[in-house]
This record gives C-alpha cells, sequence and structure tokens, in this order.
C-alpha cells in the first residue's frame, strides 16, 4: 500500500515519522474521511471547507487546496482502486522536540498524511439495518472541530462492538447529539429530526446531503435535539456517514424497531441518495 507523508509517496511499509509527532503525543491535529463515487471524489468542496475550519480552530493553517485535491487522485492511482475509495486524511501540527503543550515556532511544518484504501461497503447492514447503543456523550465541546483525539468516541464505539452492535448513540443532558462517527436521525409522522449544528456535534456532509435531499422530497425537517425519553414515539431511525451513507437503525439498546424493518422514508431517502451518488 502506497500513502502520502509530507510531500513523498511512499509504501507504508517505509514511512517513517518522528514520535515527536505532536499527533503521536497530544492528539494535536485534525482529520477528514472522504470517499470517491464513479472515481470522483464526493462533495469533495464541502471536506475541504470542513478541513478549513478545523483547521482554523485549532489556529493552523491551510495548505494549498488544490494541490491536495491532485494528491489525493494521484494517491488512488498509485493504490489501482478502481471501485469506491476511502480516503484518510490527517494533519497534525508538526513534530517538536523535546516535548512542550505550547505551539512549535512558525517555521515548524505540519505533518500531512493521507491513504487511500478499496472502501468495502457493508451491503448486508445498508439493506437490513443495524443494532445501535446508546452511551453518555462525555466528549468535549468542541465536537464540531474534526481533531484526531478521539478517545471518548472510541471507548463508546467498543462498548457497542461488545454489545453486538455497531455504533453508539451519544447522549449528553438526556438529548441525543450523533453516533461516535455517525450523525443521527429520527422520524415521526413524516419529518425528519436530526441534532441541529453547534459546538455539540460534527456536521456531517452526508447530514447535509440528506437534509438537501429531504427538501427535494417536500419532508418536513426539525433539526432539534431528541430527549432519549421521546425515543419509542419515532417511527424510524437512521445513521448518516461518508462510508456508512444512510444506514437504517433497526434497534436501540433493547427497543426494536418497526419489526426490526427499515422504515418507509428512510428506504426513500436512500433510494434517492443511491440515485444521486450513481449520476456523480
Ligand atoms: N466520521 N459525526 C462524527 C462524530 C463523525 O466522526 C463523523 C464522520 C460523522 C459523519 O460525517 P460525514 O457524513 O461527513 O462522514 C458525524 C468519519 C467517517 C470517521 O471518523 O471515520
Amino acid at each position: 500500500m502506497t500513502v502520502y507523508l509530507n510531500g513523498n509517496f511512499t509504501l507504508v511499509e517505509k514511512a517513517k515519522l518522528s514520535p515527536f509527532d505532536r499527533g503521536f503525543l497530544f492528539a494535536d491535529g485534525v482529520y477528514e474521511g472522504i470517499r470517491t463515487y464513479n472515481s470522483k471524489l464526493f462533495r469533495y468542496d464541502d471536506h475541504i471547507k470542513r478541513l478549513i475550519k478545523s483547521l482554523n480552530e485549532i489556529k493552523m493553517k491551510f495548505i494549498d487546496t488544490i494541490k491536495l485535491e491532485g494528491i489525493i487522485y494521484q494517491l488512488i492511482k498509485k493504490n489501482d482502486i478502481k471501485d469506491s475509495a476511502v480516503i484518510y486524511l490527517q494533519i497534525t501540527r508538526g513534530t517538536q522536540f523535546p516535548r512542550k503543550h505550547s505551539f512549535p515556532h512558525e517555521s515548524t511544518g505540519p505533518n500531512i498524511f493521507i491513504t487511500a484504501q478499496n472502501l468495502n461497503e457493508n451491503k448486508e447492514q445498508l439493506i437490513n439495518g443495524v443494532k445501535v447503543i446508546t452511551d453518555v456523550d462525555n466528549r468535549w465541546m468542541r465536537c464540531d472541530i474534526k481533531s484526531i483525539s478521539l478517545l471518548p468516541a472510541v471507548l463508546a464505539n467498543q462498548k457497542a462492538v461488545e454489545a453486538g452492535a455497531i455504533e453508539a448513540i451519544l447522549i449528553r443532558n438526556g438529548m441525543i447529539t450523533e453516533g461516535t462517527n455517525t450523525n443521527f436521525f429520527a422520524v415521526k409522522n413524516n419529518c425528519l429530526y436530526t441534532a441541529p449544528e453547534s459546538n455539540l456535534i460534527l456536521s456531517g456532509i452526508t447530514r447535509k446531503v440528506v437534509l438537501e435531499l429531504s427538501k427535494k422530497l417536500d419532508i418536513e425537517i426539525k433539526e432539534d435535539f431528541i430527549n432519549t425519553e421521546d425515543l419509542r414515539s419515532f417511527d424510524e431511525f437512521f445513521i448518516t456517514s461518508t462510508t456508512k451513507e444512510i444506514t437504517p437503525v433497526v434497534q436501540i439498546n433493547n427497543l426494536v424497531v418497526n419489526a426490526r424493518k427499515p422504515g418507509i422514508l428512510t428506504t426513500k431517502l436512500q433510494e434517492a441518495f443511491r440515485k444521486l451518488t450513481n449520476q456523480y
């Protein structure tokens, strides 16, 4: 596998980075996950806008966007990915020795790492839906920044896996925010509910696409937090992300949803999403 690291394409076995990388020591960096449809990067501009926002928020400057797009396409080619590719891109505040909390000197460049891999879509989950659990949202108060500091998300997601689920839906003060790596949606009386954009969630690109599609389909949207106590009153649920697209949720903890069948509106949105990505 060929990866990109700080200006070079190199075999992953040969990629070298100092252990004094601030990402390694402090999780001082941000990331993006992007995918292709029909060999084209999906919503690239939206992902780059979010990356720039994340970098700005952690007081880092951005590097040339056009060059980055070219690098990603070269990486896809070098890895001979013919089907869908998933891109992981990480930028840290660079290498600093000795270890020190405050920022390194301005002359210290960032460390930029990019991978491109074949995306193995989980068709079964898209068709039949998944089980999720709920857990406490004990992440920091800047979930709008796509930070590589992911320990609370890692722990909650592991708890889900150990419970035979694929995702943990996070709850802050009785309200559902989002999943550990997905946004969360619910449906009641043909109206779509999802948490509003704020510091408490990541503004998902798939979330944005789903809201755009819903408007086109004349589906009413309420960007409101869902109270966990009201969960039982909803008809359908789904989670969204770049790799999971629109994945129906058919069980939350012990609550079986719609006899484990993906809901009508969820399926309708999945179809609209598929149409959009097929034409991409
Ligand atoms: N996760 N919420 C969180 C906390 C996320 O980490 C992600 C993405 C999303 C969905 O965003 P998008 O639709 O732009 O992929 C929502 C990526 C895929 C990850 O951590 O690997």
